[in-house]
């Protein structure tokens, strides 16, 4: 029998064909899998990441409600133009904390993965007002309401528990001390000692440009300007986790 002719079996017999179907996408599904049990961790540990504090939590939360990620990514691919222009490409453990994720699939506007510190806060406050004050081309929709809305995050600490749940690693001293950090992040002066050992490199100041209001501009702004800043790419070696 030539081999045209095996294959007339399976070419005749819808029943057949499904079982040759589902065993070779099986045997597919396998190596692709498997190998996944083996790993330690798929993600590699990178000094310097950690959860995000419960005003650039709340701040989070107002990109993902106002839909921005419609319109920005925030996964810089490992691709000489993109390097060029946004920065290191993005590691996983920069990522690892985010329920959901906000990679975006769309760039109308740029990626935003290392958008904390390109911009001082002042010109974030005049963008999100009006865009086409600062970049008279822009197609962004304004949000100047942000800057009136006061910020409810009475219930940031149970944002919290429920990411613990998805396995961010907050204590529960984070999550009794919740609100407490979230109004110490806004302090003009700048000291928040419990704060900062909690969550290092945390960015302390009032974001809005108005010290008597905790506005939801206070918290988006936060949440932008701490954006690709805590790992220190200076100490990270990319050969070694490259492998
Ligand atoms: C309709 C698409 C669209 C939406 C929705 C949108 N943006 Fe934009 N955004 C743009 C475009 C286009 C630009 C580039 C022009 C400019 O700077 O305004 C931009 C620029 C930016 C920049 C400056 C980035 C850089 O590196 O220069 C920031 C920050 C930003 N957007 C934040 C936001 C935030 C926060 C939201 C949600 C509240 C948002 N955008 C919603 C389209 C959008």
């Amino acid at each position: 029998m030539s081999l045209m002719q095996k294959h007339a079996v399976f070419e005749r017999n819808s029943i057949v064909l499904l079982i040759g179907i589902l065993i070779v996408v099986a045997i597919g599904g396998l190596v692709e899998i498997v190998p996944l049990f083996y790993l330690k961790s798929t993600i590699e540990t990178v000094t310097g990441m950690r959860p995000y504090s419960p005003l650039e939590l709340a701040g989070r939360n107002i990109f993902i409600r106002e839909g921005c990620y419609l319109c920005h990514s925030q996964m810089i691919r490992p691709m000489r133009d993109e390097i060029e222009r946004y920065g290191h490409f993005s590691l996983a453990a920069e990522s690892q904390y985010d329920h959901p994720f906000q990679w975006g699939s769309k760039r109308t506007g740029p990626d935003l993965a290392r958008v904390g510190g390109k911009y001082s806060d002042d010109w974030h406050v005049a963008h999100l007002t009006d865009p086409r004050s600062v970049v008279p081309a822009s197609v962004m929709p304004p949000y100047a309401f942000l800057k009136d809305a006061p910020l409810k995050a009475d219930r940031i600490g149970e944002d919290m528990k429920t990411l613990r749940l998805e396995g961010v690693p907050y204590t529960d001293e984070d999550i009794a001390n919740a609100s407490a950090d979230l109004k110490a992040q806004v302090s003009p002066d700048g000291v928040a000692d419990n704060l900062l050992a909690r969550y290092p490199k945390a960015v302390v100041r009032d974001f809005d440009g108005n010290p008597n209001k905790l506005s939801e501009m206070d918290a988006l702004i936060a949440y932008l300007q701490m954006l690709g800043t805590l790992v220190d790419f200076s100490t990270y070696d990319d050969k070694a986790n490259l492998r």
